[in-house]
Parts: C-alpha cells; structure tokens; sequence
C-alpha cells in the first residue's frame, strides 16, 4: 500500500520508511526538513512540506493518493517545550489538525500516530499499562496527548481507523539501512555517551538520588527496527479496532548508569561522568508493558538487547564520523 510518512526524513522516520519498503509497501515522505537532510529521503519520494500549511499538503494527498498515513512529524525535546510552549501546541497539535483536514478531503484507511511514554508523566505503575493515569509534565507530552484525543475523536468522521503508538526510548540504528540517530542538539542519552567517549568530554547524569536501584533514572530502551516492524504490523492490520493507544517498549528497565557502562564496555573505554541535579519533570522510572500491542498484532521487540542496541549505535556514529572526515 502508499503510506504517506510525515517526518519521513528524521530519525525513527527513516527506519519507518526503510522497515515499510522492506514489506512491499511504498513509502511517500512529507518533511519540511527543519530537523533532517533531504538525503534521508534515499530514493523514496520526498515532498518538502510544512504540515501546518494545508493546501500544499492537500495538494500533496491528491498527487499521491496515499492508503495510509504514518504521522512522525513534530518538535522532540521536553525542555524546549517548556521554554517555549508554543511551538508545541502549534507543531504537535495545530500542524496535526492541518493533516486531519487534508484526510478529511481525500480519504485513508488508516492513520498511525507517533505518540510518547512522556503522556504518562509521573506514575506509580511500572511497568506501565495503556489504562494508567495521564499526566503529562511538560508542554511535549501534554501536546503529543492532546493530538492523540482529536485524532482518535475524529477518526470515526474521517473514516479512518487511527492508533496512536506511544514510544518508550527509541535508541540504536539499522546498520542495514544506513541510518541512524542525528538530532541537533542531540538530548538522548545513548549518542550523547557515544560522543562524550569518542570527543573525551565529561558526560552530565542528572541525578543519582531516585528510588531507583543505582539511583539513576530507568528507562525501557526500544531499538528503532523493533519500532520500525511495529508500524508496519498496525498498518497492516486491517480489523484492528480504531481509536486504540499501544505502548511500544520491552517491558524491561536499564538505569542510565548501566546504559554507560554497555557503552563504556562496547568502546573500552568509560565516560568520565560529572552528577548534576536532577532535570525538572524527570520521572524516575518509566517501562512499558507491551503486552497490549503484542495481543493485537502480534508484535514483540526482537533487537531490543541493551548490547544490540549500543552496539548498532556506536556502529552508526563511527561510520559517520568516518564519512564526515
Ligand atoms: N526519539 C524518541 O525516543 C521518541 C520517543 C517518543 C516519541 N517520539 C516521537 O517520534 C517522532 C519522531 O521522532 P524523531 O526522534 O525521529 O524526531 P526527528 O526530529 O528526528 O524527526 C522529526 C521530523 O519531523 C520533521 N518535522 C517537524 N515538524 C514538521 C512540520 N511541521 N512539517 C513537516 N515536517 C516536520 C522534521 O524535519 C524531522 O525530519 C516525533 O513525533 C516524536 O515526538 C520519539
């Protein structure tokens, strides 16, 4: 089937496109490139669009006809949200209401959603089940929330049967595919090590003091193929009910300590880490229970290892310091 892929050209939208080509599909790329390269793109189509502008993404469904559509685009960090709000509520919300008008003129069966575990915010549970408390901390989750009840309201006036798939920790690279993580400014954990390792610079863990065993944060690390294969299986799955939210992590938790140590063993060499405060919102624990997703399609992570995980990135950022060189 088409399946029209916004944020297409970022980092978890490349391997989507490369995961729904591997299945026979053909992916069509909507990225106005304000956080990617166009070479991204690879030989997929690429229509270089701001969602937000709605005649030119109508104009878009009409050229492509897309079955589908997989909704990446957006603005990534909790703390730029909480600087400024905004670009949150306008990106992440306003932009995605522009996409629902273009469905509502040309008709897909499906939409799928890149929503967050950030929806969560500070919770008990763990791991976390689909029906647990929404609290989001920071204008990111709260936004990313915000899209998922328009889109799961609207669903049924548009036609279309909507999920929205909310990420744990996406991590790692498909060596395969010759992509891999490279946000500007890079805020997650895995290359951020990489980097303090490879540049001998000193690596800020922001708090050691969380009713964690070590007492740094824990997180459920999903490798971006895993992510990759869950898209294609929604996408695929035709008689799944709509309206549906699905966590996509492991069910496992690695502390951020134990993430440097993998990375430190992967390159013989160990970070010199400074502790600093905690960060402001920071949930001390935050793991998935997957078990939903894996009942409805059939999906379970299968690359998700912490070892295979560093092991990807690492590999990705040395080839691509060696192309940049
Ligand atoms: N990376 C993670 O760990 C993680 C975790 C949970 C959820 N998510 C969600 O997954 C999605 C992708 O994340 P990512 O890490 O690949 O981010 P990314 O920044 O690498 O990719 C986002 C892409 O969207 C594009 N974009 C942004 N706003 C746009 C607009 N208005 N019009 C057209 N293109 C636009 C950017 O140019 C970029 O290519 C995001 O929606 C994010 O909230 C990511």
């Amino acid at each position: 089937m088409k399946v029209l892929v916004t944020g297409g050209t970022g980092y978890i939208g490349a391997h989507v496109t490369r995961g729904l080509a591997a299945a026979g599909h053909e992916p069509i790329i909507v990225d106005d490139l304000r956080a990617s390269k166009p070479e991204r793109a690879g030989n997929f189509a690429l229509e270089r669009v701001d969602l937000a502008d709605t005649p030119a993404l109508t104009a878009v469904f009409a050229r492509h006809r897309p079955d589908a559509v997989i909704h990446l685009a957006g603005s990534i960090s909790v703390a730029e949200s909480v600087r400024d709000p905004d670009l949150y509520w306008n990106n992440n919300l306003g932009a995605g209401a522009s996409l629902l008008l273009a469905c509502a003129r040309h008709p897909v069966r499906a939409l799928l959603f890149s929503s967050t575990a950030a929806v969560y915010g500070n919770t008990d549970r763990s791991p976390i089940p689909e029906d647990a408390p929404l609290n989001p901390t920071a204008p990111y989750g709260s936004s990313k929330l915000g899209f998922e009840h328009l889109l799961h309201r609207s669903a049924p006036a548009l036609g279309l049967r909507s999920a929205a798939l909310r990420y744990f920790n996406a991590a790692g690279a498909n060596p395969e595919w010759g992509v891999g993580e490279a946000h500007d400014p890079e805020e997650h954990l895995i290359p951020r090590i990489i980097a303090s390792v490879l540049d001998g610079k000193a690596l800020h863990v922001y708090g050691d003091d969380y009713p964690t065993p070590d007492g740094t944060c824990t997180r459920d690390y999903i490798h971006v193929t895993d992510l990759a294969a869950a898209h294609v299986a929604v996408v695929e799955a035709d008689g799944l009910a709509s309206g549906r939210s699905f966590n996509v992590g492991t069910g496992r938790g690695t502390s951020v300590l134990e993430v440097i140590r993998a990375v430190g063993d992967r390159l013989q060499r160990q970070p010199r880490v400074e502790m600093s405060a905690r960060r402001p919102g920071d949930p001390a624990t935050l793991v998935a229970d997957p078990s939903a997703l894996r009942e409805a399609v059939g999906w379970q992570a299968r690359h998700s290892s912490i070892e295979e995980i560093v092991d990807s990135a690492v590999t990705w950022e040395m080839s691509r310091r060696a192309a940049r060189s």
